[in-house]
């Protein structure tokens, strides 16, 4: 089976993943922002890759605009961000997509990285400002200082999926 990898993300952490899991089985990425270039009909299932801010993935929008092609097609989200996996992160996740959609995708929740340095000052004022509010003190230190959790065996259980779709002819 024929399956490729798309992801979104604007600080390199997802395209990190994406690339990781590329590597790993072969399968060729595309950032969103350039997938003109690849007809998601073409293939029989399909790898999306988003980052979280603000409590949404960034891949929604393209997600909605491509409905028709990935209704049918098996699939695997991978999140990324700054929050491990827990209820909250799914319900983050189940904000952004249409249920449809939702139900018919395996999720895993991969964690990140935030580089202060890498961001506009603007950007960091809004983060911290932020983080007064946050009732979290690890969260909120994240917040005002960064952090990296990028953890390339986290994406284990993704090759394992994978591995599943390439060899057992699963198809929806
Ligand atoms: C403006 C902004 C908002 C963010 N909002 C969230 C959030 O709501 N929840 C979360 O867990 N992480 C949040 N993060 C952390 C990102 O998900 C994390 O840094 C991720 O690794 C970014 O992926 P990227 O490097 O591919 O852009 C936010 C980061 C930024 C810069």
């Amino acid at each position: 089976m024929k399956g490729a990898i798309f992801f979104s993300g604007k600080y390199g952490s997802t395209e990190q993943y994406a690339n990781w899991i590329g590597k790993a089985t072969g399968l060729p990425v595309f950032d969103i922002k350039d997938a003109h270039a690849a007809d998601l009909s073409e293939y029989d299932f399909l790898v999306l890759g988003s980052s979280i801010v603000y409590f949404k993935l960034t891949i929604r929008k393209w997600a909605s605009a491509n409905l028709s092609k990935l209704n049918g097609r098996s699939k695997i989200l991978f999140s990324v961000s700054g929050a491990g996996p827990s209820d909250k992160l799914e319900r983050w996740v189940a904000a952004s997509f249409p249920s449809q959609l939702l139900t018919q995708m395996e999720h895993v929740a991969l964690r990140g990285k935030l580089d202060h340095s890498k961001l506009s000052w603007w950007l960091r004022k809004i983060l911290w400002m932020g983080s007064l509010f946050n009732p979290d003190p690890q969260a909120r230190k994240e917040e005002r200082g960064g952090f990296d959790y990028m953890d390339k065996s986290s994406i284990e259980p993704i090759l394992k999926i994978i591995e599943q779709f390439q060899y057992s002819g699963h198809n929806t």
